[in-house]
């Protein structure tokens, strides 16, 4: 009877760890496969990397990517003088070098509106300091300039943060990315997250991040801003666009901006 006993008591420790094994086991090996999915699937990825490779190749030799002129163009611009006042962007900033690390800041609190501005919008915002007309959005001018600026950023990680002060601005850009809209009833998350890798219309679909912003758009022969790209999406899934420069493109923007933490600035880059 006792030994009876003690082989039953045994056996049931035995059964009892032997589930407790299992458990850690499963638990871990579950761990492990969900932590591998997850982290594939949160993985960011350039859209270079979705490019054809006839296109990475213009975009990799600043010989051949027609964005440079955009750069060079901006270069110029930076120094050249105001006829009134004799003053020029490097009158207060100095060489243009000084503008590494000031791409990755925007879009950013302006304090005195409390609102989101881009890079080209600060740029207009200073063109004021010169007593000089504000450039045309999306005008070539415009664009060489915050195409030369951001590439003094090159390289350079993304390393946006939520705060006090941008948190609306986060929340309405994430309630934008993931909003159904037009006709199609599409949001952006259900291609460039959904469909990552897919075929759309010869397009392979990337994550749509905005490290390479201004990029040159080959099918357009010209550099765009991303808010120019945005609304290009929103026309192709038959929704209306927002406008350039609007709350709306600002918000979306720091969203993507913060999605894309870890990726490193490629300006100019070179797209389909
Ligand atoms: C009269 C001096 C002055 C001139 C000229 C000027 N800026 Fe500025 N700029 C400033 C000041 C001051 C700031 C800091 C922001 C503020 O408080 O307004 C600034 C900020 C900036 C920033 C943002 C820097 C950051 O760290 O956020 C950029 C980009 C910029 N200027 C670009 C330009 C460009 C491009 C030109 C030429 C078209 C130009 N600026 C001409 C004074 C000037
Ligand atoms: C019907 C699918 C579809 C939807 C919806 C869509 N896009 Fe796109 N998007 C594309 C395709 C296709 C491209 C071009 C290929 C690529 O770079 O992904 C693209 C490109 C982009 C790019 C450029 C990526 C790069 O590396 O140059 C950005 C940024 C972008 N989309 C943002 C958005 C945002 C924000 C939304 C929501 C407002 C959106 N897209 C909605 C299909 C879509």
């Amino acid at each position: 009877m006792k030994k009876e006993m003690k082989f039953y008591l045994s056996s049931t420790l035995f059964k009892k760890k032997l589930k407790l094994t299992l458990f850690v086991f499963l638990f871990v090996t579950f761990g492990l496969f969900a932590k591998l999915t997850f982290s594939s699937e949160k993985r960011v990825i350039s859209g270079y990397n979705f490019a054809e490779p006839s296109t990475q190749k213009i975009q990799d030799d600043d010989f051949i990517n027609p964005g440079i002129f955009w750069v060079e163009q901006g270069k110029s611009l930076w120094i050249k003088k105001n006829i009134i006042n004799d003053m020029s962007c490097s009158t207060c900033h100095g060489k243009i070098e000084n503008m590494r690390g000031v791409s990755t800041q925007y879009p950013k609190i302006l304090e005195s509106t409390k609102k989101l501005i881009n890079l080209e919008q600060r740029i207009n915002l200073c063109r004021k300091k010169l007593d000089m007309k504000e450039f045309q959005e999306e005008s070539k001018d415009l664009l060489s300039l915050s195409t030369a600026i951001s590439n003094q950023s090159r390289g350079l990680e993304l390393n946006y943060k939520v705060t006090e002060k941008n948190k609306k601005w986060y929340d309405l850009g994430k309630k934008l990315y993931y909003k159904k809209i037009g006709l199609m009833g599409l949001s952006c998350n259900q291609c460039h997250d959904d469909r990552v890798g897919l075929s759309l219309r010869a397009e392979k679909i990337s994550q749509g991040q905005i490290n390479g912003f201004p990029s040159y758009l080959l099918r357009w022969s010209k550099v765009v801003s991303v808010h120019k790209r945005i609304q290009f999406c929103n026309e192709q899934a038959r929704a209306v666009p927002y406008k350039i420069n609007s709350d709306e493109y600002n918000a979306l923007q720091f969203y993507l901006s913060l999605r894309g933490n870890g990726l490193e600035v490629e300006s100019p880059a070179v797209r389909k």
